[in-house]
């Protein structure tokens, strides 16, 4: 069986909220980004990240883009999903990191999933079945 993480940075819970039901849905471990290292998160076959729109569409800079920045360069043969809560934009950070992941060589899942601020129930459901579909790649 594939061994699958959900690793998430979260501000104020929205993206945790998603990440915890993604998680659910994959039967992933799951942690936030200052609760694993590069190693142990390489130890995974497949990795779903969640972060949420920061800065002008950005990832968050301090815990979150520097962890992505380590361990893009070593997703080569993952599985890669990407979630993560907006607010006022458009997408256009998961856009832009979509791109990014692609250019590390790993195997992107669908489309990032993205949820406007916090997820209600049908959110919620939709982030478990992302999980599941994206466990049984
Ligand atoms: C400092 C800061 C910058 C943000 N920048 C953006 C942005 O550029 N685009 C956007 O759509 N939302 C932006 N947001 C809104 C957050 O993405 C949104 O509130 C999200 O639900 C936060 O997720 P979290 O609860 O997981 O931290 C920003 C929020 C903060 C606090």
């Amino acid at each position: 069986m594939k061994k699958i993480a959900v690793i998430y940075w979260s501000g104020t819970g929205n993206t945790e909220a998603m990440a915890k039901a993604v998680a659910v849905g994959a039967g992933a471990d799951i942690f936030s980004v200052s609760e694993i290292d590069i190693d142990e998160a390489l130890s995974y076959d497949s990795i779903a990240f969640g972060c949420p729109s920061m800065g002008a569409e950005v990832l968050e800079e301090s815990e979150f883009d520097p962890f992505f920045t380590v361990i893009e360069s070593k997703l080569s043969d993952k599985n890669v999903a990407l979630f993560g809560s907006y607010g006022w934009g458009d997408g256009e950070w998961m856009r832009d990191w979509e791109v990014r992941t692609r250019a590390t060589g790993a195997n992107l899942f669908e489309d990032g999933l993205i949820i406007n601020e916090t997820p209600d129930s049908e959110g919620i459901d939709e982030c478990i079945a992302f999980g599941k579909r994206f466990s049984s790649l």
